[in-house]
């Protein structure tokens, strides 16, 4: 027989005759996974008195109650003791734990809390809370990283520093370090308006009032409740509401994409902060040191960024599995996807931060990139470009322009003047800053097309920042 301290503990067994096994109770508890949802929680928890006050199911009295209880839970969210608590107990989850501790400050009300309520429409509308705070947070992170870059870039183009941009890591054509500042930013825009739009998904509809999976008997104010949590109305269908992760799976797939935004220059830099790359040095405050070889100093925020990214999008394909084989309504998987939601977005937007301070400890060494920007042959496009202008076909430009480079190279030299002469052409582009001043396209690294496209995403920056407030 369950004792009456383990089944007010588990919130169940009533029905049951035996005490229920401890590792499985341990096994299947989520409570660790929980801890980061406890704040949000308690908002669900002051909306559904809400709820349960407007259908007239609770007095003022014993809503105030409630109220005051939840008030201490929150002041002992704030300094750990409530962690204490939980982690004292035999307890599933965050929710039990929480309406323990109200039961424990409030007796008489505290046993009415739960009207009404299943840890089901619990769950999911605290879910979607987390959801809309980690978007917003996940968005003001990527859009402080994307202003970053796009400050560093204004004066890199104030600079005119240049730089040889890689295809397969081959040097391919000259851009300014200015370009690539701001072609890094957008990836970054990108993810701060797929985290807006997770936060928006996540104020539509709200969970609370489904119960189980049926809906109530009791006249739950559920109109109500939305409006007190932010959404605009309540679910359309409890069956499907309590099982539904779209939106918390969405901002796993938010914080994913924003990690790999930032695993993609980070491998840049791990390149370009090598001595054979020289392109950048890392301050002493982000960098690290080996235990054995005294010389060394390694650029590990940006390889931990890179691996987190990879982490992240694991475990986003694990969490979407999990929703894969259930049906409709609530299964316990779903507590595995949960964990998995959270923990992935905790570790991306933690990646996130550390990338937005490593790159405040990376400075680009000017010098070293451009004596690189036309080395490799990187203006032959410019060449073939000239031919084209001039009335030769494509094939035949390469063709020529190829040769050229067949010679050079073979005579150990540079692209010049003479090669000019022999494709034809009355004038070609020589470095890397003629280059990018031929350049006629916008998008492209003429620095009056990278100086409209920085000032465009500085305008989309604030624009989503707004939307955000
Ligand atoms: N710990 C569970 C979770 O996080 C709570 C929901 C339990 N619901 C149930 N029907 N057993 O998903």
């Amino acid at each position: 027989m369950a004792t009456t301290g383990e089944a007010a503990a588990l919130q169940w067994g009533g029905r049951f005759a035996v005490a229920p096994d401890a590792a499985l109770i341990a096994f299947g508890s989520s409570l660790e996974d929980d801890l980061v949802l406890a704040p949000f929680d308690v908002r669900c928890s002051r909306a559904h008195v809400t709820a349960l006050e407007g259908g007239g199911l609770l007095t003022g009295v014993a809503a105030g109650e409630l109220h005051a209880a939840l008030d201490v839970v929150a002041d002992e969210i704030g300094d750990g003791t409530l962690t204490a608590f939980a982690r004292a107990g035999t307890f599933e989850d965050i929710h039990g734990a929480i309406d323990a501790r109200v039961r424990e400050l409030a007796p008489e009300a505290g046993a009415s809390l739960h009207a009404g309520r299943s840890r089901n429409d619990q769950v999911a509308t605290t879910l979607l809370l987390y959801a809309r705070d980690r978007a917003v947070k996940g968005a003001h992170l990527t859009l402080g990283i994307a202003g970053a870059l796009e400050e560093r870039a204004l004066g890199a183009l104030e600079d005119g520093t240049l730089l040889a941009a890689t295809t397969h890591w081959q040097p391919a054509q000259p851009v300014s370090l200015a370009f690539w500042l701001d072609a890094a930013a957008q990836g970054f825009v990108r993810a701060a308006a797929r985290f807006a739009r997770v936060a928006s998904d996540a104020a539509r509809f709200c969970p609370l009032g489904s119960s189980a999976l049926a809906g109530s008997s009791l006249p739950l104010d559920r109109i109500a409740a939305a409006r007190e949590l932010g959404f605009a109305e309540p679910s359309r269908n409890a069956l499907d509401t309590v099982g539904d992760r779209d939106v918390a799976l969405d901002l796993l797939h938010a914080a994913a994409r924003a990690a790999v935004a930032a695993s993609r220059p980070s491998e840049e830099f791990v390149l370009w902060t090598t001595p054979a790359f020289g392109y950048a040095r890392l301050g002493d405050a982000a960098a690290t040191g080996s235990s054995l070889m005294p010389q060394k100093k390694n650029p590990d925020p940006f390889e931990l960024v890179r691996a987190a990214a990879a982490r992240t999008l694991g475990t986003y394909t694990g969490a979407l599995a999990s929703t894969s084989g259930i049906g409709l309504s609530y299964h316990r998987d779903l507590q595995e996807t949960k964990a998995q939601i959270v923990h992935g977005t905790e570790h991306a937007l933690a990646a996130l931060d550390a990338f937005a301070r490593a790159f405040s400890h990376l400075h680009f060494n000017a010098d070293t990139m451009e004596a690189r920007a036309a080395e490799g042959y990187t203006v032959a496009t410019d060449l073939a470009d000239a031919m084209i202008a001039g009335g030769a076909t494509a094939r035949d430009a390469h063709a020529a322009v190829g040769e050229r480079v067949l010679l050079a190279e073979r005579q150990g030299r540079a692209l010049d003047d003479g090669d000019i002469e022999a494709i034809g052409v009355a004038d070609a582009p020589l470095d890397g800053a003629a280059s990018i001043r031929a350049k006629r396209t916008s998008g492209s690294p003429n620095p009056d097309m990278v100086a409209v496209s920085i000032a465009a995403t500085q305008r989309e920056i604030d624009s989503i920042a707004k939307g955000l407030a």
